[in-house]
């Protein structure tokens, strides 16, 4: 059996602040959440991690374990320097930095944030919904709905009491589009879209705080952490590309002018139904801008919960179009973060929304019979819930 051979560390070494310590039935797991390596270990590992609390130099971790081989000893610095368990002197400064943004949210949102980027999104057509198919017959769906069985229950005047009219419509309505029809958008409609969502509709005065911008939707302690990219594909009038949506000013500033359906499609799990929409939103959030007022990990979840807001207001805005807008969380996070240009640590991709013009239907005979043969194609109605046209796609 060939001995494999470790060249001894020679710069000083520390423990990775971003290491995480569970055990999965027996076995005790360590992982790097930062880097996503994850590994089994004896409970020794601990203790010698320990002692990388500060930086040290090989001389010195021999010493500290001088009951041990010195070649044993470097051999286990070694691995855990190659599994990023520890890191070396001078390497990552620059995530140190930015990770002072996470102080007070580590490990708890820190560990979830972190360890759940990048995750392959299999886009399995057929076999998606056969495996659900045989998952369903070993275990029962839960209920989607609850209820109290022996209570006093007060019905409710009919649902027919909702008030007609175009709120009502806009909300009911809305749905999650995949097929989209060929035309541009105009700009004008991506202009009302952003500036609908993301856009600053007032700035409130709060005494502590000073001017804080208010929007459509509501943004936990006013902090407005999302941020829009929008990577139109046909928008007329503006060339494929990545651009920011400042807020303030409601205009884009151009990253990047480059074809972009192909990489869109990359950048939503392989989601290549989306690769003929209008437009891509993606949502990054600024963690700053939270972490510096509420310094405990639950306000993660504000951050998460800002982005649902500013969703559904863009998806309502688009169905208002009469376009066919959708969302998806489903995304190459590092990818996305590297073509922004955003670190991924103090700014980091969330969630994205889309826009597309609805598809054509042809025209009834009715409409061709008063417009004559020509009659242009109405949008279509409502989108494709079955999927008949293209490949099962279970929606998640
Ligand atoms: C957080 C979130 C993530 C979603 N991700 C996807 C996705 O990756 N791909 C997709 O086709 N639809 C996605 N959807 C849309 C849902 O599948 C859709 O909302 C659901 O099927 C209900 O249909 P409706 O939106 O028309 O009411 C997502 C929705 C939400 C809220």
């Amino acid at each position: 059996m060939g001995v494999t051979k470790y060249t001894p560390v020679s710069k000083r070494l520390r423990r990775s602040p971003h290491v995480v310590s569970y055990w999965d039935g027996s076995q005790l797991i360590y992982e790097n959440y930062l880097t996503q390596v994850r590994i089994t270990a004896l409970p020794v590992c601990t203790a010698i991690l320990s002692l990388f609390d500060a930086w040290r130099s090989p001389q010195e971790i021999r010493a500290l374990l001088g009951g041990y081989s010195a070649s044993s000893v470097d051999r286990t610095v070694e691995k855990l320097r190659a599994t990023t368990f520890l890191e070396e002197e001078g390497k990552g400064a620059a995530t140190d930095e930015a990770f002072e943004t996470w102080r007070g949210w580590t490990p708890t949102a820190a560990f979830f944030h972190f360890a759940t980027k990048d995750v392959p999104y299999a886009v399995t057509p057929k076999a998606t919904p056969r495996e659900f198919r045989d998952w369903l017959k070993q275990h029962p769906q839960p209920p989607f709905f609850k209820h109290y069985g022996k209570t006093k229950v007060i019905k409710l005047p009919s649902d027919r009491c909702v008030p007609e009219g175009e709120f009502r419509n806009v909300l009911f309505n809305r749905r999650t589009w995949r097929s989209f029809g060929r035309q541009s958008l105009a700009l004008e409609d991506l202009a009302v879209l952003l500036n609908l969502t993301w856009g600053v509709r007032k700035f409130g005065n709060v005494p502590s705080l000073g001017r804080l911008p208010l929007k459509t939707s509501p943004s936990a302690g006013t902090r407005h952490p999302i941020e829009a990219y929008v990577v139109p594909l046909r928008i007329k009038g503006l060339r494929q590309g990545i651009y920011h949506y400042a807020s303030d000013r409601h205009q884009l500033e151009c990253l990047r002018e480059t074809p972009m359906k192909r990489r869109v499609i990359r950048y939503l799990g392989g989601q290549w139904w989306f690769g003929e929409a209008a437009a891509i939103m993606l949502m990054t959030a600024v963690l700053p801008r939270v972490a510096w007022k509420y310094r405990y990990p639950r306000a993660y979840r504000f951050v998460l919960l800002d982005a649902g807001h500013l969703c559904q207001t863009f998806c309502l805005a688009a169905t208002w179009l009469n376009l066919a807008p959708f969302c998806t969380a489903c995304l190459a996070d590092t990818s996305i973060e590297r073509d922004i240009g955003v670190d991924g640590i103090t700014e980091s991709v969330i969630y994205a929304a889309g826009v597309g013009c609805r598809r054509p239907l042809p025209s009834s005979p009715v409409v061709r019979a008063v417009r004559g043969a020509s009659a242009r194609p109405e949008r279509s109605e409502s989108p494709d819930l079955d999927f008949a046209a293209g490949p099962e796609i279970d929606p998640d």
